[in-house]
């Protein structure tokens, strides 16, 4: 049977992080596409080397001909510019806008029926963007920060605790920026909530460190952003769409009511499967969560209405 095949643009940090994983898990072939000439190309040949030794018979192809991705099933977009010390995500607003539209042209000629990831930033900016300009339904287009975000957290809960990450779990709500809303009510060790295991103060310093987690990274690296975690996020979204898992994870979808919110890409808790964003997962909020939820959508509407004038 052939493989299915998902194409990443942008051969960066991120997207050759991501191919990495894929060929890893066996998932699919690969195309790794970049307007840098040469560096697709060797980036992929090194992952095909490296597929000798670790096994699998994914194909991986470097490339900067948009011609190779034809019909691609899912389609990365790790398009862009990153951060670096001392710039938000939202500074990278306007160059980014440019590069995430140009490049969903090309994917629309290409694969018009493809699953969109979208993991440039402001991510819930881009991956509104990379909807209206593809007119993809809901289901196909959506953007990685959820996953990223509660790996963040499951991280330093399990180092507060001393515990696996393999026993934690973890919800993170909202837009991907300081807004974020991380959930310690839905977070756990075993099944048992957080907040029975440590104090407020605890709580509140790793929750504190889940928002800022973007920054430290890119403060320790001194130039560029994260993305080991990022490439590995994105990957186990596709494993949940390729192998249709039905598995409830925080990704960006555009919401149509739900949670109260029209015509946003927000981060919520969402069932993935082969069709895509297959349905949005509602959970109960408290009124100090939807207030902080409330206040996360706004900041991505502000970004939206930004693009819009
Ligand atoms: P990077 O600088 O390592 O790679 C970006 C790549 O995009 C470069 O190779 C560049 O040549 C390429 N590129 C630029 N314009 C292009 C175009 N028009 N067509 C094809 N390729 C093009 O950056 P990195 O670290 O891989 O990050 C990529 C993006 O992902 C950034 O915007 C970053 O902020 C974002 N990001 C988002 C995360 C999330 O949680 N949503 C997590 C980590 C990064
Ligand atoms: C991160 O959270 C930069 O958005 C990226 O690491």
């Amino acid at each position: 049977m052939a493989l299915k095949k998902v194409t990443i643009v942008g051969a960066g940090n991120v997207g050759a992080t991501c191919a990495y994983s894929i060929i890893n898990r066996r998932l699919a072939d690969v195309v790794l596409i970049d307007i840098v000439e040469g560096m697709p190309q060797g980036k992929s040949l090194d992952m095909m080397e490296a597929a000798t030794i670790v096994g699998g018979d994914c194909k991986i192809t470097g490339t900067n001909n948009y011609v190779d991705t034809q019909d691609s099933d899912i389609v990365v977009i790790a398009a862009g510019l990153a951060r670096k010390p001392g710039m938000s995500r939202d500074d990278l607003l306007y160059k980014n806008v440019q590069i995430v539209g140009g490049v969903v042209e090309e994917i629309v000629k290409y694969s018009p029926q493809a699953i969109l990831i979208v993991v440039t930033n402001p991510l819930d900016a881009m991956v509104w963007v990379a909807q209206n300009k593809s007119g993809f339904p809901r289901e196909r287009v959506l953007g990685m920060a959820g996953v990223l975000d509660s790996s963040r957290f499951r991280a330093f809960i399990a180092m507060e605790l001393g515990l696996s990450v393999e026993n934690t779990h973890a919800f993170v709500l909202g837009g991907h920026g300081d807004t974020m809303v991380p959930l310690p009510r839905y977070s756990t060790v075993a099944g048992v909530p957080i907040t029975e295991l440590m104090s407020q103060e605890q709580i509140n310093r790793i929750v504190d460190r889940t928002r800022n987690g973007g920054a430290e990274i890119v403060n320790l690296l001194g130039t560029g952003s994260a993305y080991y975690a990022p490439g590995e996020s994105v990957a186990e979204m596709i494993e949940a769409i390729l192998l249709d898992k039905k598995k409830v994870l925080p990704v960006a979808a555009r919401l149509e009511g739900e949670y109260g919110v029209d015509g946003l890409f927000v981060g919520v808790p969402a069932v993935l499967g082969i069709r895509g964003m297959e349905r949005v997962f509602e959970i109960e909020l408290t009124e100090q969560e939807q207030e902080q939820f409330e206040r996360s959508v706004a900041h991505v509407r502000k970004l939206v209405n930004e693009l819009e004038s």
